[in-house]
């Protein structure tokens, strides 16, 4: 008997947990997800507990170790190859900092769909350090290069950086293909999760990164505030943190109040990137959503998430509209962008239209660069995508 879960069954009552599907439709997941409604009553009994308790472990710390655990399964790496960051920009600084840059090193990027967080964390060690930083276009496609990667590096390439998938034009990248160049080479492959961690699959042990960031406000349906690093535990051992606070030191179990001597030892792998006290609020938010992501799993979700950008596009083009995205197989993605690489003033305003339309009938979807954004996660159905086609067409509203 197959009893791996058919999508449709995976995917049941999951509508029921984000209560904002009601109201929406909600194709905005890449600029931030939808918030489960058990993340509330998390986050209150938190808070109940600090109230008038103070706060116990359960709902600190070792809340805190779950989630780290939780996220780990989710991209098949330890724990221990997991460190608790703010945000995006913060694991990216954390790695880009954490590098011995000497004058004339160099590292790569394709500047034109890469996020600015990654691209000002390198102008920065560009003024500090004198990085030559190279970016590269991206395909014709709008995808991160790999060919031109690969001719860009030499020996004095220290890291490339790319995005799971592009923000600006909803590409995936070939990442085993880049980690495979990067690995031959000894460079580090820093890897902005952004756009895809908890809706596309991601299995460290299948693809050898080096590093990988990601917030929990987008796909993992959690908070601001909150994000991991993930680096790989070789890799992370050669490392020094270009910051460094208590929880990144090894005293064993003694209280994070405790000193040891001026010479120190790092902690095991990822962990030494922890650096001071925790958003726990987040932790007890975040963990109600990765359950939910894992109860489903991420195959399932990307064969769901795929399925409906594949659905939507092929509406799209039947309208003739400028679809951007998809139009290599291996760089179709769960986002679809409707736009021109270069808009000008008149198609600015005709998607500015169709972005008022939509909005006018509670579709919630981002404009970027003058782009349309269309976003799919778990809690999003064929229904909806065959809904907004049909407003596209001009027919019923909503
Ligand atoms: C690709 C990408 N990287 C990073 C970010 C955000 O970075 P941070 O979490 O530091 O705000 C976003 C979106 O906001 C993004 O789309």
């Amino acid at each position: 008997m197959n009893d791996t879960p058919q999508p449709l069954t995976a995917l049941a009552g999951i509508r029921r947990e984000f209560p904002g599907t009601d109201k929406w439709v909600y194709f905005e997941t890449s600029a931030r997800g939808l918030v489960p409604a058990g993340a509330r009553d998390a986050v209150m009994r938190y808070l109940d507990d600090r109230i008038l308790e103070g706060g116990a472990p359960a709902t600190m710390l070792d809340r805190l170790e779950s989630v780290r655990a939780k996220f780990a399964q989710m991209i098949g790496a330890a724990a221990d190859e997991v460190a608790i960051v703010k945000n995006v920009s913060e694991g990216i600084n954390a790695i880009v900092t954490s590098l011995k840059w000497q004058r004339g090193d160099n590292a790569v990027l394709c500047a034109d769909i890469e996020h600015p967080n990654s691209i000002y964390a390198l102008y920065n060690m560009r003024d500090r350090h004198g990085v030559d930083v190279r970016t590269v276009p991206p395909t014709a496609d709008f995808a991160t290069p790999i060919e031109t990667i690969a001719k860009t590096i030499d020996a004095n390439t220290r890291m490339v950086i790319a995005s799971t998938v592009t923000y600006t034009t909803g590409a995936r990248t070939d990442l085993d293909a880049l980690a495979r160049l990067c690995r031959e080479r000894d460079i580090v492959l820093l890897v902005d999760g952004a756009q895809s961690v908890g809706a596309l699959e991601l299995d460290m042990r299948k693809t050898p990164i080096d590093a990988m960031t990601v917030g929990a406000s987008k796909y993992l349906c959690g908070p601001y505030g909150f994000g991991f690093l993930y680096v790989r535990r070789e890799r992370a051992e050669r490392m020094q943190p270009g910051s460094l606070a208590r929880y990144g030191i090894d005293l064993g179990d003694a209280h994070e109040g405790e000193k040891g001597g001026a010479q120190y030892r790092l902690m095991r792998g990822a962990r030494r990137f922890d650096l001071g006290s925790y958003n726990y609020a987040g932790a007890n938010a975040l963990e109600v959503s990765l359950d939910l992501i894992a109860g489903v799993g991420v195959p399932t979700i990307e064969q769901h998430v795929l399925s409906l950008a594949r659905a939507f596009t092929a509406g799209l083009l039947e309208l003739k509209l400028p679809v951007m995205s998809g139009k290599v197989d291996r760089h179709f993605s769960h986002i679809v962008l409707v736009g021109k690489p270069a808009p000008g003033a008149a198609d600015e305003a005709q998607f500015q239209a169709i972005y008022d339309h939509l909005a006018a009938n509670r579709v919630k979807l981002s404009i970027r660069h003058g782009r349309l954004r269309f976003a799919f996660h778990f809690y999003n159905t064929l229904e909806e995508v065959e809904k907004v086609l049909s407003l596209l067409r001009g027919k019923q509203p909503i």
